[in-house]
């Protein structure tokens, strides 16, 4: 078994929430409503990820799975060039996968080893693991399918991040509507589908002037807790 790693977020108050940073070797879900930041998160840990070993960095290349159209080189540039990093060579380590359906998002974590073996990748990202699900199985009839398409999907991930020793990302966008929320099967706090398996769920929502509240839910030894994130321009902070 390899020594497990952390990957850090860019903001030292979520780091702290997660003992340190994102853990390889396990899946970590942010979760949140529209605009609660899981998307530039997602992208903070791509630069992240392509830093040097002294900046905190895997000195890796990442596969991000776009599954929303979300991925935008401009905001790595801004990023890379806040980290003092060449934007060029960090774009050309972070390489982007569109998924058109869920079918294909399934298809392509499956492909993610062939990716492996030709280039080190430490980070594997899906963003949004749950859109096309949620889009293509509608009605009750068809959750006991989508779950079980879920769960092996996951299995496929953190496979994937056992084998190559890199950290899971991925998103879920959730309804901030506790009504809406509580009926939602894909909500990782108890929907009425066992929920799917994350290691480390946070929680994001909105506050003020680009403040997010983020807060680590069921954590297997972490205490919960919550603390304060901010997105500026340079990306992730305190
Ligand atoms: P969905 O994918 O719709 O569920 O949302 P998300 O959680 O992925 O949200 P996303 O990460 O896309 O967050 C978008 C928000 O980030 C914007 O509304 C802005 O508040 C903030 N943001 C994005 N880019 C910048 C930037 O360059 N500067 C600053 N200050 N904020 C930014
Ligand atoms: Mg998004």
């Amino acid at each position: 078994r390899k020594e497990i790693k952390k990957l850090t977020t860019g903001s030292s108050n979520l780091d702290n929430l997660l003992g340190g940073g994102l853990e390889t070797q396990s899946i970590t879900e942010f979760f949140g409503e529209f605009g609660s930041g899981k998307t530039q998160i997602m992208h903070q840990l791509a630069v992240n990820a392509t830093m040097p070993v002294e900046k905190n960095g895997f000195d890796s290349d990442v596969l991000i799975i776009d599954t929303e159209n979300t991925f935008r080189p401009e905001r790595i540039i801004q990023m890379a060039r806040a980290k003092d990093l060449d934007p060029d060579q960090t774009l050309e380590r972070i390489h982007v996968a569109r998924a058109y359906n869920s079918h294909h998002q399934i298809l392509l974590a499956e492909k993610a080893a062939d990716m492996a073996r030709e280039y080190r990748i430490r980070l594997l990202i899906v963003d949004s693991l749950t859109s096309h699900f949620r889009s293509e199985y509608v009605g009750r009839g068809s959750l006991a399918e989508r779950q079980q398409l879920l769960n092996r999907h996951m299995h496929d991930l953190l496979k994937f991040g056992t084998i190559y020793n890199a950290v899971i990302a991925v998103t879920n966008q959730v309804s901030a509507n506790p009504a809406v929320f509580f009926g939602d099967p894909m909500n990782p706090i108890g929907g009425n589908i066992v929920g799917h398996t994350a290691t480390f769920r946070i929680y994001l929502r909105k506050a003020k002037a680009g403040k997010r509240i983020a807060r680590l839910i069921d954590s297997p030894y972490l205490p919960e807790g919550e603390t304060v994130i901010t997105i500026t321009e340079s990306g992730i902070t305190d």
